[in-house]
Order: C-alpha cells, then structure tokens, then sequence
C-alpha cells in the first residue's frame, strides 16, 4: 500500500529505468530475512533482489531448482517488512511460471500480495507470453538472461554465455524479446563483458550485472557472498567485502570460552532483584541472605 506520509517511499519502476536514462548505476543487493534487509533498506540501495538463491543459502538446497511458493513467501513477508526505500523483486521459484499463463499470473498475485513489488523470471523468448501477461495485469517484471541457475546444468560457473557468435546472436535477441515483452529490467548473468555491453546499448530497459562485467546499467551480489558468510564458495565474479566466516566463527568461539570460564554473564549482564523484596522473600522462606 502506498503510505500516506512521506517519510517512507520506495523506489518505482520509472525511477529505476530512469537511472540508466541518467546514466547512474543502479545497485542491487540480495536479502532474504528482515534484520539484513533492514540494514541494506537504510544504505542506499535501489532494489532489494529476494532471489531464490535463498533457498541454497538458507536452506541449504545443493541448488535453487527446490524451492517453492511457500518458501519465497516467507523470505519475501520477511524482507517486505523491514524495507521502506528499495523496491522489492522477488524470484519466482522454478514450476511457479513455466506451465501456463494462467499459473504464472497468479503465482505474481500471491508474491505481490505479500509485499513484493515486481517479480524476476528466467529465460528468453520461451517465456515471452508470460512476462507480458504479467505485465499487462499492472505486475512489474524483471527479466533474467545469460546464466539461468533454475534451468542451466547445475551451477557450472565455467560455462559463461555469450562466449560464440551464436550465443551472443541469441541473448541479445532474447533481451529485446524481454524488452518488447514489457520487462522493467533483465539480470544478466555470466555474460561475457563484450556481450553484456552490446546488450546493454541496445535496449532502453536496464541491465543488471552479475559476473557480466563494468558496462551493465548496475550491478547485483548475493549478499551472503559479498559479506563472506560462505568459505567454499568463490566465484571470479565476486567481490568480499568482509570476512563474515571469520567474525562469526571468532565470536562464537569467545562466547563459547566465555560461558565456560564463567566471564559470561558478567555483573553487566545480569537483573538484579529491588533490595528489600529480596530480603522479604528470603525471610518469608527462612533463607539466609547471600547478597
Ligand atoms: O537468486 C538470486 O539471488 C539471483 C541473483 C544471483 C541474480 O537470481
């Protein structure tokens, strides 16, 4: 729902193709609970991506190929209570879009009523009816070419797209596919640089990077994986920010020495009870007072 006062306003889709319009770089970060996007919420960032990436980085899947509504819907619940300024897309999980237009549309409706405010889908021309469905019902759409982890054979990183004469012919034909389809925007992931560029020069809609180099109109992380939560994973493509492995691990090894060596609770961390209650309760029960 739109708010009434203007102290909270999220990011609307001419805002977002506006930016590349302006030639300013729009920054997209992932979240998938409500303390982390809370944090990304208040630190200048134009959409928060709820992909489906969470279901590995949450829940643990060996791909994103499990994940379902109901899984999405929480994440997204989550991430649309704490975010005020960013505008929420949310992945729709593989089989919620792939069958029919029908399923796709309500599919939409469910994420949209639980706070997103426009939904990402994987592929090119296969899917241009849906995207255009969806659009045509008011349902914003971000489009999703190149690297399509739902479908791809399973997270091969080696295997980038538009490395031929022919797979770039092909993206660049799907990204007009997706543009004429009414999509607000399109993910390209593990595009090659050059093909990226040529992408992003000749459509009006904008595109966001991941491992497709400098010239996308912005860029998006895994938020996990730039915050270095994840020792195993490292692709070229991603930049750490922080080691989140090594603070954690640090914390909870001090924690775990500190609760054994009695250091915690510390007089700092406890409740002490009013002095003459405690001294009336003791005598109600007969006790000796060891304050
Ligand atoms: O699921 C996801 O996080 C994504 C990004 C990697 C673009 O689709």
């Amino acid at each position: 729902m739109q708010p009434y006062s203007n102290q909270s306003r999220k990011k609307t889709v001419s805002e977002i193709v506006d930016t590349k319009k302006k030639g300013d770089k729009l920054v997209v970060l992932t979240a998938y609970d409500f303390s982390i996007a809370s944090i990304i919420d208040k630190n200048d960032i134009d959409i928060i991506l709820v992909g489906d990436s969470a279901g590995m980085v949450m829940l643990g899947y060996p791909n994103t190929r499990p994940v379902n509504m109901a899984e999405m819907l929480l994440f997204c619940r989550a991430v649309s209570n704490a975010t005020n300024k960013a505008m929420i897309s949310v992945d729709m999980p593989f089989g919620s879009y792939q069958k029919n237009i029908d399923e796709a549309i309500s599919n939409a409706v469910i994420l949209i009523k639980a706070g997103a405010d426009s939904v990402k889908v994987e592929g090119g021309e296969e899917i241009f009816d849906r995207i255009k469905a969806m659009v045509d019902i008011g349902i914003p759409v971000m489009g999703h070419i190149g690297y399509k982890p739902q479908t791809s054979s399973m997270w091969n990183f080696s295997k980038a797209a538009g490395k031929t004469k022919e797979s770039a012919l092909k993206l660049l034909h799907d990204a007009k596919v997706i543009e004429k389809a009414g999509a607000f925007s399109i993910v390209l992931e593990m595009i090659t640089t050059e093909v990226a560029e040529i992408i992003t020069k000749n459509i009006s809609i904008p595109t966001i990077g991941i491992g497709s180099g400098p010239a996308c109109d912005g860029q998006v992380l895994v938020t996990y994986d730039m915050l270095g939560i994840n020792q195993d994973f490292k692709p070229k493509f991603v930049k750490k920010y922080l080691d989140l492995n090594h603070l954690i691990a640090t914390s909870v090894q001090t924690y775990s020495r500190d609760v054994k060596s009695g250091a915690f609770p510390s007089n700092d961390n406890i409740i002490h009870m009013d002095t003459k209650e405690y001294e009336e309760f003791l005598n109600e029960y007969g006790l000796r007072a060891s304050k």
